[in-house]
């Protein structure tokens, strides 16, 4: 099951991959926001991302107008490991080099058909672990230490 996450900015494309999810059978949960209402991005951010950080959930999609902002709040979260994507070689290396448990797409940046090829990428892709993994057990090391 995927997370999905949005504010105003994202909102647009997330209702184009949720579309992209169904087609292919993936289960989602759509965090909000729901209306182009202006919202605050941080707290969409979070609850996406705390229900990753604790292990509910393996995944997630997070959208804002540049994809910036939800990169920043998705990593404050220990054990996220958010991408931000900008197109599709970035989506398949967030996978298969960073292990990305979130994926992060600019709703005012990305055309659309292309935001869904990188979501497909992301999702189609294998982590290739080895040397990659050591980098990711480097990084929750100096997480864990932070957090102490
Ligand atoms: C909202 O106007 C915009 O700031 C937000 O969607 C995002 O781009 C922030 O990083």
């Amino acid at each position: 099951m995927i997370l999905l996450g949005s504010d105003h900015g994202g909102l647009e494309l997330k209702e184009s991959v949720k579309a992209l999810l169904e087609e292919r059978g993936i289960g989602y949960e759509d965090c909000g926001t729901y209306s182009t209402d202006s919202v605050d991005y941080p707290d969409f951010g979070e609850k996406v991302s705390r229900r990753v950080s604790n292990g509910e959930a393996e995944k997630g999609i997070l959208f804002c107008g540049t994809g910036i902002g939800m990169s920043i709040i998705a990593n404050k979260f220990p054990g996220v490991r958010a991408a931000l994507a900008t197109d599709l070689f970035t989506a398949q290396m967030a996978k298969e080099h960073n292990n990305a448990n979130i994926l992060v797409l600019g709703g005012r940046v990305l055309q659309k058909e292309q935001a869904l090829s990188m979501v497909a990428v992301w999702l189609d892709s294998q982590f290739d672990g080895g040397r990659h993994q050591q980098r990711l057990d480097k990084i929750r090391q100096i997480e864990n230490e932070l957090n102490k």
